[in-house]
C-alpha cells in the first residue's frame, strides 16, 4: 500500500496511527469542516459544499464524524434509514442526488436514541467509518467535524488522510480568540486550512436585498489578515434554509452559486497518489 504525503513528511510516523482505507474505498481527497467551537454551521457548510459539488458531477461522501450529536443524515432526509452491510463492511447510504452518507445515526435503532458513547467507542467509530466502509470511487470525502478542538477531532485529524480544512466562523468568533484554536490545531496537524468562512454573517433584505450586517461590521478580514488565511464566503442567515436543512430537502433547496469560493478551493485540492495507483 502506497503511504500518503503526510505520512511521507511525518517521516513515516504518522503511518502506524493512521487508519487504513479498504479496498473498496477510492478517496480522492478528505476535507474536513472545522470550527474552534459549537454551533457555528459546520454541518450547514458541510452539506450546502457536498451538494454544490455533487451539482457539478463529482462524486461526493460525507462522513458524519460528530457522533454523538450527527445531523447530517437529517439534513438530506435520511433520519429513518439504517446502514446495510456487505459481508465485514458497512455501506453508506445514498441520497437523492447521490452523495453517500455515513453518521452514527445510521447505525442507531431510532433517531431519537441519545448517543452516550465513551471516547475509546467514539474513536472505534471514526475508524469503522473511514476503515470499514465501502466509499467506492469517490472525488471528495467531507468530514463533518464535532463541536471544537477536542479529542474526536484530534483522532480525525491524526487517523484520517486530511487534505485541507474549511473553518467555519460566526461574527462572534471573529471578536475572540475562537478562531485561533482552530487554526492551532491544524497548525500542530500539519494539515492545510483552505480558508475561512464566516456564517450567519448578515441578513439580506427581503425587500431591497440589501446586507443587513446585525452583528455590526464585520472582523472576517480582519482576523483572516491575523492568521494568513484565505476569506473563502460569506454566508447570511437564511431561515428557509435552515428550514430546508430541518425537513431533509438541503438537495433541492440550496440557493444555486452558494459558497463559490469554498467550492473552488475544494476543487483545487490536488487528488491522492495512492488513489491513482489503486485504479491502476
Ligand atoms: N446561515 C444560516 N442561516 C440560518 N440558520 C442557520 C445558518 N447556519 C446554521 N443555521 C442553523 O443553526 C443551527 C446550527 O447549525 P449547524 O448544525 O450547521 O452548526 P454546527 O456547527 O454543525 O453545530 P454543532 O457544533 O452542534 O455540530 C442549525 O439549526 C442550522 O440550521
Ligand atoms: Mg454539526
Ligand atoms: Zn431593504
Amino acid at each position: 500500500m502506497a503511504t500518503c504525503e503526510h505520512a511521507a513528511a511525518a517521516g513515516g510516523q504518522t503511518a502506524p496511527m493512521q487508519f487504513e482505507e479498504n479496498n473498496l474505498s477510492e478517496v480522492k481527497r478528505v476535507i474536513a469542516v472545522l470550527s474552534g467551537k459549537g454551533g457555528v454551521g459546520k454541518s450547514l457548510v458541510t452539506g450546502s459544499l457536498a451538494v454544490e459539488l455533487a451539482r457539478g458531477g463529482a462524486k461526493v461522501g460525507i462522513l458524519d464524524a460528530d457522533i454523538t450529536g450527527p445531523s447530517i443524515p437529517r439534513m438530506f432526509g435520511m433520519g429513518d434509514r439504517r446502514a446495510h452491510g456487505l459481508g465485514k463492511l458497512l455501506l453508506p447510504e445514498i441520497s437523492a442526488t447521490g452523495i453517500k452518507v455515513m453518521s452514527s445515526n445510521l447505525l442507531l435503532q431510532n433517531e431519537t436514541d441519545p448517543v452516550l458513547w465513551r471516547g475509546p467507542i467514539i474513536a472505534g467509530a471514526i475508524k469503522q467509518f473511514w476503515s470499514d466502509t465501502s466509499w467506492g470511487p469517490l472525488d471528495y470525502l467531507l468530514v463533518d467535524m464535532p463541536p471544537g478542538t477536542g479529542d474526536v477531532a484530534l483522532t480525525v485529524f491524526q487517523s484520517l488522510p486530511v487534505d485541507g480544512i474549511v473553518v467555519v466562523t460566526s461574527p462572534q468568533d471573529l471578536v475572540s480568540m475562537i478562531v485561533a484554536k482552530a487554526v492551532n490545531m491544524a497548525d500542530k496537524m500539519n494539515v492545510p486550512i483552505l480558508g475561512i468562512v464566516e456564517n450567519m454573517s448578515y441578513v439580506q433584505c427581503p425587500d431591497c436585498g440589501r446586507a443587513i450586517e446585525i452583528f455590526g461590521e464585520s472582523k472576517l478580514d480582519q482576523v483572516a489578515e491575523t492568521y494568513n488565511l484565505k476569506v473563502l464566503d460569506r454566508l447570511p442567515i437564511d431561515p428557509a434554509l435552515a428550514a430546508a436543512c430541518d425537513a431533509g430537502t438541503i438537495e433541492a433547496d440550496l440557493p444555486a452559486g452558494t459558497l463559490p469560493l469554498t467550492l473552488a478551493a475544494a476543487r483545487a485540492v490536488e487528488a491522492h497518489e495512492g488513489d491513482e495507483d489503486k485504479q491502476a
